[in-house]
């Protein structure tokens, strides 16, 4: 699949992933799950290299749901483990290719030092290359999902608007959609307009349930370590060829 095939201005401004998988993977390669994870993080910098080289202006990863604390805590504390060495390892990286790092979900929970990189690694990202923050000057914003669950995301936005109308600092009539939006987790973020799934999963697992009302959908039977490049490729070209309605009839 050639790069050549991407038409920029028909590219998705956003695109969300769920990487699924890996379990699979390791399973299918005789190895552990933590294994599985691990080769996993290579697909993770695959995506976030290539979204940047085409021109994806937004990518949502998720990378640890509120399910996933229900796993073994081995496997658990491994997948701390892969993501702190992930925001030590790629900080660099990040900053010099003008990535900005963003986080969504309640990362208290996580323990302190993986909290402390989160912080560091957003910081000095929101920076940039050049040391300060200047608006608009990130490639590529990547938004890492963390302890997080659509329902969580609706149910904290809903708690932080009856405070907000306790204290009178807006009224019932002035909550509409976008009202709303601004105090989910996402706020500030175009909704996605492509969500992937891979290892051939048909569902949305508590992902984005708000922001994925109108995104397209693009299933692959390919497991989350194997997906390569070029499979990303071939989801942004058959998102290039999709019509996109938003419910409504076309030349209405
Ligand atoms: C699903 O595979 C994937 C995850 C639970 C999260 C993905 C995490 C990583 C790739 C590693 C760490 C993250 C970062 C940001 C460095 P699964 O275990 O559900 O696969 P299965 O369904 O085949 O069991």
């Amino acid at each position: 699949m050639k790069n050549t095939l991407i038409v920029p201005q028909k590219l998705p401004r956003h695109v969300a992933i769920i990487m699924d998988g890996n379990g699979r993977w390791a399973k299918a390669h005789r190895l552990g799950r933590i294994a599985g994870h691990r080769a996993g993080v290579k697909s993770i910098r695959m995506v976030v290299k290539t979204a940047r080289e085409v021109g994806v202006k937004f990518l949502t990863l998720f990378a640890f749901s509120t399910e996933n604390k229900k796993r073994p805590k081995r496997e658990v504390e491994a997948l701390f483990a892969l993501l702190k060495q992930f925001l030590i390892k790629e900080r660099k990286e990040l900053i010099k290719n003008n990535v900005r790092l963003k986080v969504i979900g309640d990362i208290e929970w996580f323990p302190e030092s993986v909290q402390k990189e989160i912080k560091k690694t957003v910081d000095a990202t929101e920076r940039g290359s050049a040391g300060v923050h200047i608006a608009g000057v990130h490639g590529l914003t990547l938004i890492l999902a963390l302890n997080y669950g659509g329902r969580q995301d609706i149910v904290q936005a809903c708690q932080r608007i009856t405070k907000d109308i306790q204290r009178l600092e807006i009224t019932p009539s002035e909550i509409d959609e976008k009202a709303f939006a601004s105090y989910l987790y996402t706020k500030d973020l175009p909704d996605p307009d492509l969500l992937i799934r891979t290892s051939n999963e048909y569902r949305i697992s508590n992902f984005l349930l708000w922001q994925l009302s109108y995104a397209e959908i693009w299933i692959t039977p390919v497991l989350w370590p194997d997906f390569s490049k070029s499979v990303f490729l071939e989801a942004l070209i058959s998102y290039q060829n999709r019509k996109r309605r938003f419910g409504m009839v076309k030349n209405a």
